[in-house]
């Protein structure tokens, strides 16, 4: 059988890049190279002594860049989460730019073996890097019943969180939990079909995904690290798909930019200098862009700039 080509179509291509000012000789870092779209056209402005660093936790999408890039020499590939992009001696010299560009691909979500998608039967798996740490399966068969209720609500604000959480702590003492498939039918059970045109999965699947994967961590410790790496006048690039991981990435520009803080009834507390300033404000998709790309539908662009 001839393999399928996934594609994935990067999601505010243009935006993205503009807010990184990539320089022809500067040195940038691709956190979540996907498939290289964004990677491809941060390439294509960058000269001889240019650097571009390209990361991912995901095996395939790693694959996938090396076959493509390896053989520049302006390119450097690492199989890692970009939480851990200080790590890498090649970041040691300072970036000019990072991108990161959130989330899960097109080609994981349409790979059923990945098991991120409620549309198809398979293993109940949803790590990106499934080389590492537990598996949907392995948390719905670990967790407590609190737990599991507290992740469907915190990461997908799952109104049904505690019912489906009893159902599956039930089921699971008949027999374990394996497929997506089986997951889908039990929250399809519980919870009947309530918002038209969105299956009742949607929410915990997503639940689970930024669960297994310990996305929110991940991007907590990556803007540090980035922030780390960056020389002043650097970028900072970076798009969320979720309204938690797009507060997380608003209150780390502003924590870092000199705001006062302290509550209004204590005393004021002494700003911190500035390290970061927000280049604009928050940036969607254009409307263009949702009708060609409806997996766009959630993005938001924040742009920052490093200070010192
Ligand atoms: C939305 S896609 C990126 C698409 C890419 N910009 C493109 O145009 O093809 C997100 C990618 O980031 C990766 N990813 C998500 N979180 C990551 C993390 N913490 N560390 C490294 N890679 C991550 C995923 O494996 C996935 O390949």
């Amino acid at each position: 059988m001839a393999e399928q080509v996934l594609r994935h179509i990067p999601v505010m291509l243009g935006e993205a890049v503009e807010g990184l000012a990539v320089r022809a000789g500067g040195r940038y870092l691709d956190g979540t190279f996907g498939r290289g779209g964004h990677a491809r056209a941060v390439l294509s402005r960058l000269g001889p002594d240019g650097r571009l660093l390209l990361m991912d936790r995901d095996p395939t999408a790693i694959a996938t860049a090396q076959a493509e890039f390896a053989a520049d020499p302006r390119v450097s590939i690492r199989h890692a989460n970009f939480s851990s992009l200080a790590d890498w001696d090649e970041t040691a010299a300072g970036l000019d730019g990072v991108l990161l560009d959130l989330g899960v691909s097109s080609p994981q979500l349409d790979e059923a073996a990945r098991g991120f998608s409620f549309m198809a039967d398979a293993p109940l798996d949803m790590r990106m890097d499934p080389t590492q740490g537990e598996s949907a399966a392995d948390f719905l068969a670990r967790a407590d019943e609190r737990e599991i209720a507290d992740v469907l609500w915190i990461h997908g604000e799952e109104r049904f969180s505690r019912k489906i959480a009893r159902a599956i702590v039930q089921d699971r003492a008949e027999r374990p939990l394996t497929r997506t498939g089986e997951l889908a039918a039990l929250i399809e059970r519980v919870v009947g079909r309530r918002e038209p045109g969105k299956h009742p999965a949607t929410r915990s699947f997503q639940a689970l995904r930024i669960q297994v994967n310990g996305e929110l961590d991940s991007l907590k410790q990556g803007l540090e690290s980035a922030l780390d790496r960056l020389n002043v006048g650097g970028r900072l690039s970076v798009i969320s798909f979720h309204s938690l991981e797009d507060r997380a990435v608003k209150l780390f520009i502003r924590d870092h930019s000199g705001r006062v803080q302290g509550s209004r009834r204590g005393p004021p507390v002494a700003a911190a200098p500035a390290r970061l300033a927000a280049v604009g404000k928050a940036q969607f998709p254009s409307d263009a862009e949702l009708a060609a790309n409806p997996r766009a539908r959630s993005a938001v662009l924040r742009v920052a700039e490093k200070l010192l």
